[in-house]
């Protein structure tokens, strides 16, 4: 094995143990109190359905965030990392990041792509499997239709 595979197996290990960690601990689950943006997502193939919260201050900065609902593994470590990321974030910056997160996710996107996604890398493998890519994408859907004020449920189809 060269040295080079072993830092890819090495990164992957890592990116699984980070997917499992925020599947079985998900961060910021539960009902957001006074949400300013709220959608749901939902998988038509599988009936999950993700409900996103968002608390957004005056200046258009997303202060808080949450989800709740049922969702497999994949959807809900996607969730987690969506509310750990975006906290912090510009609606316009959180819509750049939905962007970038769902062309590299679904392998569709311009390699030159220069939005950096950080952690959410770690879901870049679902690629190699479209089923999953919807998982890994649902509350991505549902942040797009929340900040857009859209009242319809966002979905993966
Ligand atoms: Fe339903 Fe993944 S199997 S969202």
């Amino acid at each position: 094995m060269t040295d080079e595979d072993k830092s890819t197996n090495e990164l992957r290990d890592l990116y699984r143990e980070l997917i499992l960690d925020h599947a079985r601990n998900p961060r910021h689950f539960g009902r957001l109190d006074d949400p300013t943006h709220t959608a749901d997502g939902i998988n038509p193939l599988c009936g999950d359905k993700l409900k996103m919260y968002f608390r957004v201050d005056g200046s258009g900065r997303i202060v808080d965030a949450k989800f709740e609902g049922t969702g497999c593994a994949i959807s809900v470590a996607s969730a987690s990392l969506l509310t750990d990321t975006t906290i912090g974030m510009r609606t316009d910056e959180a819509m750049q990041f939905f962007s970038a997160v769902v062309s590299k996710l679904s392998g569709k996107g311009d390699e030159a792509e220069p939005t950096d996604i950080g952690k959410l890398k770690a879901l870049e493998g679902v690629k190699e499997f479209p089923a999953r890519v919807k998982c890994a994408t649902l509350p991505w859907h549902a942040l797009r239709s929340a900040l857009n004020n859209d009242d319809k449920t966002a979905s993966t189809e």
